[in-house]
Parts: C-alpha cells; sequence; structure tokens
C-alpha cells in the first residue's frame, strides 16, 4: 500500500505531466501538425498521469489495471509521434521543400504498418502475449482472407505500384490496352477513363498495370500526328511536298515549332505516297485538328492542280484524261468569262478585251481560314471575289494586326502588287469558303495598257484603299510604317502608267 505522501507525490507527478503536455501544445497551438494530435496527445498524458497514481497503489488487480492504462499510453503515444512524423515528412520535407506529392494510399499503409508494429510490441512487451502462436494464427487467417480477397488485393497493390511510379495523373490522355481517353479517376482499385465518345471506361488497376501505357500529356504536350496522302504521279515531289508542308503550317492548331515535314513514303501502284508530319500540343483537340488538315489539304492540292488519284488502269486513265482535260479547260474558260463579264469592274471592257483577259485566268476556291494572299509576298496577279468574303489584314512594324477591309463577291484585291509592282502589302484570309477568279498580269496588262478607265478604277480603288489602311493602322496603336507622311490623291497614278508603259493624258 503506498503511504500518502508517495500517492500525493504521484497525483503531483500526474498532474505536472498533464499541465506540462497541456502547456506545451498550447505554447505550439499555431503550428497545423499540432493541432492534429493535440486530442491523442493529451489524452495519451491523462493516461499515463492515471497510470502514475494507480502504480504501486496495491489495488485489486492492479496489474492488469496498470498494464492497460500502460499500452493504451504507448499507443496514443506512437499515434501522436507518427503524426508528427508524417507532418514532417511527407507533407513538409517531400511536399513543400521537394515538391514531391506522396499519395495518401501510401500515407496511410505507412501508418498501418508502423501503428501494427507497435501493437505487436505492446502486446509482447505489455502483455507477454506469445507472438510465434499469434504470427501462426494470423498467417492462417491471412492466407484464407489473402485468397478470398486476391483479385481485390492484386488490384489495390497494382494501384500502389501505379502511384509510386506515376507514370500519368488525372487529367492525362493516355492509350491503355486499346483504350485511349482522359484519366478522370484514380482510386484504391480502379481507373476511370473518358473516351472522345464520353464513355466512362473502369479498369482494374491490376489490368492496366499488366499493358503498356501511351501518356499523350506527359512528359509533355507535344505530339507527332501524321496524315497520309497519294497525289499522282506527274507531279514532281519537291512541288508537292512544297504544297503540303504549306497547307499544314497554317492550320489552326498545329504547331509552328518544330515544323511540319513532309517525306515520300512510297512509289506505290497508283500514286506517289508522302507521309505528312506535323506537330500538336492539344491532344483533346486531336480529331479536330485531323480533320482540318485533311481538309486543308484537299483545297491546297486542287488549288495547285495537283490531283489525288484513284487506282484505274492506266490505258483508260490517260485516253479519258486528255479528253476530258481539254473539255474542262474550255468549260472553265466559259465559265470564267461569264463571271468576268458581269463584273462593274469589267463592265467598260469588251467581249474581246474580256476574253483577252479571261485567257490565262483561273477559278480557285479557298477554305475558311486559307490565306489568300500573305503580306510580303511577291504577287502580280488580281483576285475577283467569285463567292464568299475575305477579310484584309495588315500587320504594322510593331507585329500588330488589324484588319482593314473586308471584301465579298464582285469585288477584288491584289490590285497593288499588280499595279506597282511592290510585294503584298496585306493578309487577306477566307472568312467563308471563297471562290476567285485570279487574272494573270500579262493578260491584264495589255488590256490595262488599251484601257484608261480600266486602269483610272483600278488605281482609285487602290488610293482610296491606301488611305484607308492608313487611316485604320492609325487608330490602332504602336509606331507604323505608314504613319509617317500623308499621301496626296492620285499619288499612284503616275507611277502606274509608268509601270505599265501608258502615257500620262
Ligand atoms: P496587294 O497589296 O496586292 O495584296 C493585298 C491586298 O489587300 C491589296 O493588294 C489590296 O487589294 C487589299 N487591300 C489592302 N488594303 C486594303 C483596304 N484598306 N481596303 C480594301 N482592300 C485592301
Amino acid at each position: 500500500m503506498n503511504t500518502l505522501p508517495e500517492l500525493l507525490l504521484h497525483i503531483l507527478q500526474a498532474i505536472g505531466l498533464g499541465l506540462g503536455v497541456a502547456l506545451i501544445l498550447w505554447l505550439l497551438r499555431r503550428y497545423a501538425p499540432i493541432r492534429r494530435v493535440q486530442v491523442s496527445a493529451l489524452v495519451g498524458a491523462l493516461v499515463l498521469g492515471a497510470y502514475l497514481i494507480v502504480r504501486g497503489s496495491n489495488l485489486p488487480g492492479e496489474t492488469t489495471v496498470l498494464n492497460i492504462l500502460l499500452a493504451s499510453a504507448v499507443m496514443l503515444g506512437a499515434n501522436t509521434l507518427i503524426q508528427l512524423f508524417d507532418a514532417f515528412l511527407w507533407d513538409y520535407l517531400l511536399g513543400r521543400r521537394r515538391h514531391i506529392a506522396v499519395p495518401r494510399l501510401l500515407v496511410d499503409i505507412f501508418n498501418f504498418v508502423a501503428l501494427t508494429t507497435v501493437a505487436l510490441a505492446v502486446l509482447n512487451g505489455i502483455f507477454h502475449v506469445n507472438l510465434n502462436a499469434l504470427l501462426v494464427t494470423s498467417t492462417v487467417a491471412s492466407a484464407v482472407i489473402g485468397l478470398s480477397l486476391q483479385d481485390i488485393l492484386g488490384n489495390v497493390l497494382a494501384g500502389v505500384a501505379l502511384q509510386l511510379e506515376h507514370p500519368f495523373t488525372v487529367g492525362d490522355w493516355v492509350q491503355i490496352n486499346t483504350h485511349t481517353g482522359r484519366v478522370t479517376q484514380m482510386n484504391w482499385r480502379t481507373l476511370i477513363l473518358r473516351t472522345r465518345d464520353h464513355h466512362h471506361i473502369i479498369l482494374p488497376n491490376a489490368n492496366v498495370a499488366k499493358h503498356e501505357i501511351i501518356n499523350y500529356s506527359r512528359p509533355t504536350s507535344l505530339q507527332r500526328l501524321h496524315a497520309r496522302l497519294g497525289v499522282a504521279y506527274p507531279h514532281p515531289p519537291g512541288l508537292v511536298k512544297q504544297v503540303l508542308t504549306r497547307a499544314v503550317s497554317e492550320v489552326a492548331g498545329v504547331s509552328a515549332a518544330p515544323a511540319p515535314e513532309v517525306t515520300v513514303m512510297a512509289y506505290g501502284d497508283f500514286a506517289i505516297e508522302y507521309d505528312i508530319r506535323y506537330w500538336i500540343t492539344d491532344y483533346d483537340q486531336v480529331e479536330q485538328i485531323e480533320d482540318a488538315v485533311l481538309t486543308r489539304l484537299w483545297y491546297s492540292l486542287r488549288r495547285a492542280g495537283l490531283t489525288i488519284p484513284f487506282p484505274t488502269h492506266n490505258i483508260a486513265v490517260r485516253t479519258l484524261a486528255e479528253n476530258h482535260e481539254a473539255r474542262a479547260h474550255e468549260r472553265l474558260q466559259q465559265e470564267v468569262f461569264a463571271e468576268l463579264r458581269q463584273l462593274t469592274l469589267f463592265a467598260p471592257l469588251s467581249d474581246a478585251q474580256i476574253g483577252q483577259v479571261a485567257s490565262g485566268a483561273s477559278l480557285q476556291r479557298f477554305a475558311v481560314g486559307e490565306a489568300l494572299v500573305r503580306q510580303g509576298e511577291v504577287g502580280d496577279s488580281l483576285f475577283v471575289i467569285k463567292s464568299g468574303r475575305v477579310r484584309v489584314d495588315k500587320r504594322g512594324e510593331d507585329g500588330q494586326t488589324i484588319t482593314v477591309a473586308t471584301l465579298g463577291p464582285d469585288e477584288f484585291f491584289g490590285e497593288m502588287s499588280l499595279l506597282t509592282g511592290e510585294p503584298r502589302s496585306a493578309w487577306v484570309i477566307a472568312i467563308e469558303e471563297t471562290e476567285t477568279i485570279e487574272v494573270d498580269k500579262p493578260d491584264l496588262a495589255a488590256v490595262i495598257a488599251s484601257d484608261t478607265p480600266l486602269l483610272e478604277a483600278l488605281s482609285t480603288a487602290l488610293d482610296e484603299r491606301v488611305r484607308n489602311s492608313i487611316e485604320k493602322m492609325l487608330l490602332g496603336t504602336g509606331p507604323l510604317a505608314e504613319k509617317r507622311a500623308p499621301i496626296p490623291r492620285g499619288a499612284f497614278l503616275y507611277r502606274i502608267q509608268q509601270f505599265f508603259g501608258v502615257k500620262s493624258g
């Protein structure tokens, strides 16, 4: 039996311990990890206090009570230390300092193993339980449980492996086995992919770990795509490559760097096969970009007079093609003539003059977003819009682009380079599917030289457009070349007359 002073001493020790722990917790209350362990630490201190008081009291059943109190205090203390360790190692050292996000699943497993180890030590050290016997029993139990939960455990372990290896994360575009989709969720047992068709595919982690994984979002979102195309044999590969590269590089969503490239893949049965390689950074848009590329290729090839052949017999093709082409050319001439005849710009011209202009003219079709004319490029043809609409964009010296006009059917552009011989002064971009008639300079030059009203109409348009561009650009910001000097009305006429060798009247 304790003496009274001894009991008092134990009570004082217990109170001191409780107050000491409470004081430490209060002093460190501003630190988040301490707040997390407050309850566990305080209860642990109280249990330890109770242990001190009961110890030596010689109460009936004292040993059992003491063992229970000590075991509880040790478990609570261990829990407090593990929590503090978690906060220090995972959150602070790895998370904040090294920016490594350790998956919660791993932390939970670590805590579980640590606490189980402490619990086993307590059972053995305090309650003198024979761990060997316990292990045998638990081994049998785990074997039974393990067998029945084989699949689930397999998935959980695969989940842990995936979390550790980190081959992808939520939001990534991946291909696993035959499934392609965006990772929307990863949990203990499964991985959820959302496909382009908005199907949710739930894949067990074990399956995912078994297959090869293609990640389209990591380590970089830059991905290369291919478009394969056959172009007819008569067209020189150098020219074809030029046309294809240019067409693809102007499609929205195709990266400028690395630039697209075109290679000859094979000389096939009926076509030269090309591989068009281009880069994208937004895998989300892959289908739209592929569609835009293939669409754009058709238009560009068509305009450049390059044909995509289909399998046929040689002899039949040649005979047909020659007749067909001759007739098609004739039809085109008639069509162009009829179109030009209706234009206000060419109204003063005689049929013979229009026929002359139409002789080398060509009909062309552009897709939305395509450039018909590029600022700074050399060019001397005039475009008349048959159908559709275009936007005229001017880029200033500061790189800023301003839309100075939109033009539609019966209107024309390209007169500036044609009349002055200078590089194209603006970008002209189709804002609708647009058909144009492109008239070559030599065909027009002869008519212009002999037809003053036409020359005047063109130079007046040029004059007004230059003036209009300057006004529009001045409304924008930044230093622009055109801000330099005002241009007097009719300033171009003389220059143009000189250029075309026409005497001023
Ligand atoms: P060109 O310089 O040959 O090529 C670009 C064309 O855009 C240009 O000829 C004009 O036809 C046209 N253009 C330039 N500025 C304007 C404007 N302000 N209004 C209408 N068309 C313009």
